[in-house]
């Protein structure tokens, strides 16, 4: 049986636009190829329930693009819970695919694959994209400086006419899961531990400073988590991601961080692990 796509969902979380890059990648080629794209911010507000809902009434003919950057050797939560959140049973072909910073990208596309493959959706193909590390913009020599860069992008647009090759071609096109799982198993089973949650307290604190806050709560509109409240300075809220857009976009320098230790952390994993690829396409 063929399978011609003409509808496409693009659904991501990109705190600070990377994984956002490559979702216009993605819609870019899509559209190119005469396919419908219906795009979707999740640090949108509003947006997720109204995205499901599509999702839920199309039948046919249509694939998903699920994205997120990896924290902590994970997929961050916003997009593991609208992935929680999707109806089970649809058999729709879908794609994960995240941006890791070069320290690694650990078990977040497996986690992404399995998960969607337990809603019976048909995994179809994945890819991991490097990425300058989020954390590290203040940096001279961040690792992933330049990416994702055009050689990434083409990879990206290549792993699209792929997917949809193979569907047109029959079949349902699923690609085997245990290619996401490329750690061992037992760095896969110490990475599976190693939660966001668990590394709160590793994360560098903010200090806010009350003479330079204006109050103007930049801080909390460009939260992909709506966790900041204000009282009145800034507060940060238990589904704080630590993305840090709020120290990163501050317009007045007022939320303050410290990030050489984490520095140090980061780059002693990227020794540790020296992943490669760095980017993959998996169809
Ligand atoms: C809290 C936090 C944790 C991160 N953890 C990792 C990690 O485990 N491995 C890695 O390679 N990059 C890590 N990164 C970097 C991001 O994965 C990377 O920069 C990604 O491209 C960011 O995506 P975005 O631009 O869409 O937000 C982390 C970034 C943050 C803010």
């Amino acid at each position: 049986m063929t399978k011609k796509i003409q509808k496409a969902f693009v659904v991501y979380c990109s705190p600070a636009g990377t994984t956002r890059h490559v979702s216009r990648t993605i819609v870019r080629k899509l559209q190119e190829m005469k396919i419908e794209v219906i795009e979707c911010d999740l640090s949108k507000k509003f947006s997720e329930t109204a995205i499901i809902s599509k999702i839920n009434r199309v039948k046919n003919n249509a694939c998903l693009f699920v994205g997120s950057p990896v924290y902590v050797s994970h997929a961050i939560p916003p997009v593991m819970n609208f992935i929680a959140r999707l109806p089970k049973n649809s058999q729709m072909p879908v794609v994960p695919f995240v941006t890791w910073g070069g320290a690694t990208s650990g078990i977040a596309l497996y986690e992404m694959g399995k998960a969607l493959a337990e809603k019976n959706m048909n995994v179809v193909g994945g890819a991991k994209i490097l990425a300058r590390h989020s954390m590290m913009w203040q940096m001279e020599n961040p690792l992933g400086k330049n990416h994702p860069d055009e050689t990434d992008d083409q990879m990206i647009r290549k792993m699209i006419t792929g997917i949809l090759d193979k569907l047109s071609a029959g079949g349902n096109g699923s690609i085997d899961l245990s290619a996401l799982a490329y750690y061992p198993a037992d760095i896969m089973a110490e990475m599976e531990k190693t939660t966001l949650k668990k590394a709160k307290s590793l994360m560098p604190k903010r200090r806010i400073d009350e003479d330079a806050c204006t109050e103007c709560k930049e801080c909390s509109s460009t939260c992909p988590t709506d966790a900041i409240s204000f009282t009145p300075y800034p507060e940060f809220e238990k589904n704080c991601i630590f993305c840090f857009n709020c120290v990163r976009l501050c317009p007045e320098d007022a939320i303050k961080a410290d990030f050489s230790k984490v520095e140090k952390r980061i780059r002693a994993r990227a020794e540790q692990f020296m992943e490669t690829p760095p980017s993959q396409i998996f169809i």
